[in-house]
């Protein structure tokens, strides 16, 4: 799949939701993964990572929303059930991102609000558990950015292969005229 992706968490109290969270992240092929003002215990993250993600992704953490630093070019995209924010059937991903997720009893503190690039919810009549967020925009992120056959018109599996990519027409370079 194009491009790469970060996922992370501010002032996240449970480390059963970062355990879940950083396993569906590493499952997704989530290139990075990080906490700003986390207030648990790491090794209940160890507890409930179950897949060892700590040894398959690189792990950044920050004790402040100003700290956070992430790759040249890479867009941040607050997770957060607020108004004015765009659903995520109608997002289109950025190839270079950084989701970011709130606290379970909270939202996304206005200092990190401030520093995404888009916020985005999950059209939904309340908040879903944290991980289980996270979970459901990867997985909006795997099937609006990779290829698959399309899907028919009747219920069931696909009756098509996955359409042949078409490459974009290159621009015709025009030698220097001599005079
Ligand atoms: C359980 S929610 C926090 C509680 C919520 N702010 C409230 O009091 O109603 C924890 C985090 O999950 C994410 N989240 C949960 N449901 C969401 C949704 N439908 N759309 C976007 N983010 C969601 C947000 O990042 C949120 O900060």
């Amino acid at each position: 799949m194009r491009g790469y992706f970060g996922i992370g968490v501010e002032q996240i109290s449970k480390g059963g939701n970062v355990g879940n969270l950083m396993r569906s992240a590493h499952s997704f092929g989530a290139n990075f993964f990080f906490a700003i003002q986390p207030a648990f215990d790491l090794k209940d993250i160890h507890a409930a990572d179950t897949s060892g993600s700590f040894d398959h992704m690189p792990y950044h953490q920050y004790d402040d929303p100003q700290d956070l630093a992430l790759p040249e070019g890479c867009q941040l995209v607050g997770i957060e059930l607020i108004r004015d924010s765009i659903e995520l059937p109608s997002f289109k991903h950025p190839l270079r991102a950084a989701y970011v997720l709130g606290p379970e009893m909270g939202s996304l503190s206005p200092e990190l609000q401030e520093k995404c690039d888009h916020i985005i919810h999950i059209p939904m009549k309340f908040c879903v558990n944290v991980s289980i967020a996270g979970a459901l925009v990867m997985y909006d992120r795997l099937i609006s950015m990779k290829r698959f056959p399309p899907r028919p018109v009747k219920a069931g599996g696909p009756t098509e292969d996955v359409a042949n990519h078409t490459f974009g027409h290159r621009r015709k370079i025009r030698k220097k005229e001599s005079p």
